[in-house]
């Protein structure tokens, strides 16, 4: 496994790799990789020639009081799951390299960025997209791997690509979870013992609120307001939301319909947690 702390050492190798004719495959990561990350590469690895992930805790996509500083940092386990994973090349740059003095220019997708995770994080997808913009023009691959976990992000990344024709296709990978139904984050580093056994209520209610619509139940108020609820008797939290909304407009609608994304952000103890499930609800004859 090669490692690449520059963009011209990652061009060649990725240029080399083309002319040997291979499909590049990419997952860019922050680093500090668990399960959900390493899905991410399993699903890449069987799907590309040359793989590449992409360790890069990016400074731009954190706001003010946000968790950067502390962000988890784990690079030498890092680098040997990527090594056991077959990846062929991971790619470390330095802030210096991505964001050279006067960086100026920021890639955002409007509308999309400012719901659900961007009423409290208003810069957030904006530096998301920055950063996998010039990702994707560094790597230039032809598939790159997004999670379900981050749905919005993953939303978003899809419109940016078509929206600026970057020629790469996305691909989304299902939510890898703990055993009691917690998606599996970097994040869930900072929660306490206690708070750690909290946060399965977040898969919970997602999944309570999917039962109530498999059963029938069709009023999204409703729904949301019994997710709520769940959320709120497994202890101390703050809500950030707990949306029913189309998955691809990210619009709230009264009357659940398929293509319905149940999604919830809650803050427990020093963490932020998010997760969601998609909606596959039969139409009626
Ligand atoms: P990070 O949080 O490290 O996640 C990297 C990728 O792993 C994202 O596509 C995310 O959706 C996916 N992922 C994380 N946890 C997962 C889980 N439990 N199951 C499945 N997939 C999971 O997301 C980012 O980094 C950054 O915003 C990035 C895209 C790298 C841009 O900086």
């Amino acid at each position: 496994m090669q490692v690449a702390r520059t963009i011209s050492e990652i061009r060649q190798l990725v240029t080399q790799a083309k002319k040997d004719g291979h499909t590049v495959g990419f997952v860019p990561t922050l680093g500090a990789l668990h399960e959900g990350h390493m899905s991410l590469v399993r699903q890449a690895r069987q799907e590309s020639g040359y793989l590449v992930v992409s360790i890069f805790l990016n400074p731009t996509q954190f706001g003010p009081g946000e968790d950067f500083d502390k962000y988890p940092a784990h690079q030498q386990q890092d680098l040997q799951l990527c090594e056991q994973a077959k990846v062929d090349a991971v790619f470390l740059p330095t802030v210096e390299q991505m964001y050279p003095q006067g960086h100026c220019t920021v890639v955002s997708v409007k509308g999309l960025s400012e719901k659900l995770c961007g009423v409290q994080r208003p810069t957030h997808f904006a530096g998301v997209c920055t950063v996998v913009a010039k990702l994707f023009n560094i790597v230039q691959p032809d598939l790159a791997y997004f999670g379900q976990k981050d749905a919005q992000q993953s939303l978003i990344i899809t419109r940016m690509v078509r929206d600026l024709d970057i020629p790469v296709q996305i691909r989304i990978c299902p939510t890898v979870r703990e055993s009691d139904g917690l998606a599996m984050s970097s994040r869930n580093a900072y929660l306490t013992f206690e708070q750690r056994t909290q946060a399965a209520c977040l898969y919970r209610a997602l999944l309570h609120g999917k039962q109530l619509i498999d059963a029938g139940q069709r009023d999204s108020q409703f729904v949301t307001k019994a997710m709520q609820t769940i959320i709120t008797q497994a202890g101390p939290c703050q809500i950030d939301y707990v949306a029913a909304v189309d998955s691809q407009t990210l619009e709230p609608a009264n009357e659940a319909s398929p293509g319905w994304l149940l999604a919830v952000a809650v803050r427990i103890g020093q963490a932020r947690l998010i997760d969601n499930i998609l909606l596959d609800i039969p139409s009626h004859n």
